[in-house]
């Protein structure tokens, strides 16, 4: 495990370079921690990281956000920004379309709250844990 001390919104932006410099096509990525610890910031950061023009908006409400990744457009590599917050069972999980991108060779996929159906997900590549502090500097455990 990896401990990385965030103390900037540019710190959290330099690992999201980090990150998306390792990301390849098929991964599954699971944020994990509580409400404001900096998940779905991470996303917009980790999108901008990739060149991904589009406006990256917390998929709370609507499941899942798909982005184009330009420097995947030969492979039609999508980046799939799920939140699995507001998903109650094992049928909602379903229902939404998780298996169109799960395992596909064409996502990443990044997923807030992805430790809630951890089950389900065919595998994991990375568990970051975000961990806000009582000074409001953030922590990541990067698990492998
Ligand atoms: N590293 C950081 N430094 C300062 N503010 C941050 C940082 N990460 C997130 N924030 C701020 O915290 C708030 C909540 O972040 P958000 O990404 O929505 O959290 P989550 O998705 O985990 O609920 C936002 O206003 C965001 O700008
Ligand atoms: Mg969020």
């Amino acid at each position: 495990m990896e401990k990385i001390n965030i103390s900037s919104l540019e710190d959290l932006k330099k690992y999201a370079k980090t990150l998306a410099s390792e990301l390849s096509l098929g991964d599954i990525v699971v944020l994990s921690g509580d409400l404001g610890s900096g998940k779905t910031t991470f996303v917009q950061l980790l999108a901008q990281a990739f060149d991904i023009p589009d406006k990256v908006t917390s998929p709370t409400y609507t499941y899942i956000h798909e982005y184009k990744i330009p420097q995947f457009a030969k492979e039609s590599g999508i980046l799939a920004h799920m939140d699995f917050y507001r998903i109650e069972n094992e049928q909602v999980f379903h229902t939404i379309g998780t298996g169109d991108y799960l395992g596909s060779p064409h996502v990443i996929n990044i997923i807030e709250w992805g430790e809630k159906f951890e089950s389900l997900l065919p595998f994991v590549s990375k568990k970051i844990e975000f961990i806000l502090e009582e000074d409001k500097t953030r922590t990541l455990l990067v698990h492998k």
